[in-house]
């Protein structure tokens, strides 16, 4: 199974998960460090104050990704390392960390690709109301300047925002990421505002010269129970109005301003019974539909769903009405997220048909498993296992006609998963947290080799 010519082959990851040396170099405070640091927001108290101290170990795991041979490496900007208050004024030491990180990959022939948000929002700007703000967009068009005018002469690929769902309904909606806030309306405030930033960062970076501009979401194929193990069963009437509803929260309320400058009537009408629409002002579309190249897929598993009444019990489904969430019939990994390889392929299909005019990548796609290190070796079968499959199926995906560039594992190394801490493992080089020793696992060994012969 061979893969295109100049098929790109990498792995990603994001600055508060990773980088430590929170009070290094002039760093402000993210939303992350407050909300962490909130005793029972994140499993065992874990925080990322130290996290990998990729912030020292940047030119080690430089030299570890050259070895694995890596042609790209997904990587976050923390927004507090550049503007510790969040606007204003710029910390040439932080952009000074990026540049260094920047030059070492080129050296080593790896593609930086850059995310400008991976959700460590400066707490300056919480304080001023966070996403649910609308000047926090416009701020953040400001950040991605004072970015692109340190680092656009040597990063090609651009991102504004990783997964805007997660960011605005777990972090303003349930609240089981930073920020923490719960309410229906805020969350659905901050998307828009969320996409307002993409759009006029993402004018702002072309307008600097900026050639490949990607917008990353958390998309997955929404599916009845029994479309798990068999796609071609038919939903009946009401289920199928259930996966068209969570479709449409979850990608069109992103991908259609974005591609098709409109959100899917049903957004509009949730945000109406949701705290209202007086925040989507004239204009708004236009700005959000500004060109991209790229739209970057992060896909871990399907969304299974089926009709049962009742209102939404979750305040980060709003408009969920009528929906009941399922678990698939599959086996788990150790978030306990479904393993559905084909989800892959019958999510790059659909959305390549759906929005058309613009490549895909998958920016990520990896599992947490309990490791075990044995006599200097971490054979992780399971993650092998699930990588193979869900490569079978971007290959399946492109053989079908989608126009997708590359493959980004999640993530390079093992680090602060969120509110899970750091007892769910995704690297595929694992980290002792008490030496910060790195050792590539089996994984990174054989995801070396696939990279070598460019396929399976
Ligand atoms: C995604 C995030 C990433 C990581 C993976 C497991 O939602 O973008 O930071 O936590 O999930």
């Amino acid at each position: 199974m061979i893969f295109p010519e100049n098929f790109v082959w990498g792995a990603a990851t994001a600055s508060y998960q990773i980088e430590g040396a929170v009070k290094e170099d002039g760093r402000g405070q993210s939303i992350w460090d407050t909300f962490s640091h909130s005793p029972g927001n994140v499993a065992d108290g874990d925080t990322g104050d130290v996290a990998c101290d990729h912030y020292h170990r940047y030119r080690d795991d430089v030299s570890l990704m050259r070895e694995l041979g890596l042609a790209a490496y997904r990587f976050s900007i923390a927004w507090p390392r550049i503007q510790p208050d969040g606007r204003g004024k710029i910390n040439p030491q932080g952009l000074g960390f990026y540049s260094r990180l920047v030059d070492s990959l080129l050296a080593a022939d790896i593609s930086p690709y850059v995310t400008l948000y991976h959700w460590d929002l400066p707490q300056a700007l919480e304080d001023e109301g966070g996403w649910t703000n609308r000047d926090t967009a416009y701020y953040f068009a400001e950040y991605a300047q004072a970015v692109h005018e340190k680092l656009g002469d040597r990063v090609a690929h651009w991102t504004t925002l990783n997964e805007p769902w997660v960011a605005a309904y777990l972090g303003y909606g349930n609240g089981v990421h930073a920020p923490g806030r719960r309410r229906a309306a805020d969350a659905m405030r901050s998307a828009h505002h969320l996409l307002l930033g993409h759009g006029l960062a993402a004018r702002r970076l072309r307008s600097l010269g900026a050639e490949n501009i990607m917008l990353v979401v958390n998309s997955a194929p929404v599916l009845t129970p029994a479309q798990v193990n068999d796609p071609q069963a038919t939903p009946d009437a009401a289920d199928a109005v259930a996966v068209h509803r969570i479709h449409t929260l979850l990608t069109r309320q992103f991908l259609d301003p974005v591609r098709h400058g409109s959100y899917p009537a049903e957004v509009l009408e949730a945000a109406a019974r949701n705290g209202g629409t007086g925040h989507i002002l004239d204009g708004d579309l236009e700005i959000i539909n500004a060109p991209i190249d790229q739209i970057g897929i992060n896909y871990y598993n399907p969304c299974v769903v089926e009709a049962g009444p009742g209102t939404p019990a979750d305040p980060a489904w709003p408009g969920s009405e009528d929906v009941r969430f399922r678990t698939a019939d599959a086996p788990t990994t150790a978030m306990g997220w479904p393993i559905v390889p084909d989800g892959l392929s019958r999510l790059l299909v659909r959305l390549s048909g759906d929005y058309p005019g613009v490549s895909l990548m998958v920016t990520e796609n990896g599992a947490a498993f309990d490791d075990v290190v044995a006599d200097g070796r971490v054979h992780d079968t399971d993650r092998v296992a699930y990588l193979e499959g869900h490569l079978r199926e971007v290959h399946r995906a492109i053989a079908a006609g989608a126009d997708l560039r590359g493959y980004l594992v999640w993530s390079l190394l093992d680090n602060f998963e969120w509110a899970e801490g750091y007892r769910r493992r995704f690297g595929i080089v694992h980290v002792d947290y008490e030496t910060l020793a790195r050792l590539p696992k089996d994984s990174a060994l054989w995801y070396r080799d696939v990279i070598g012969r460019n396929g399976l």
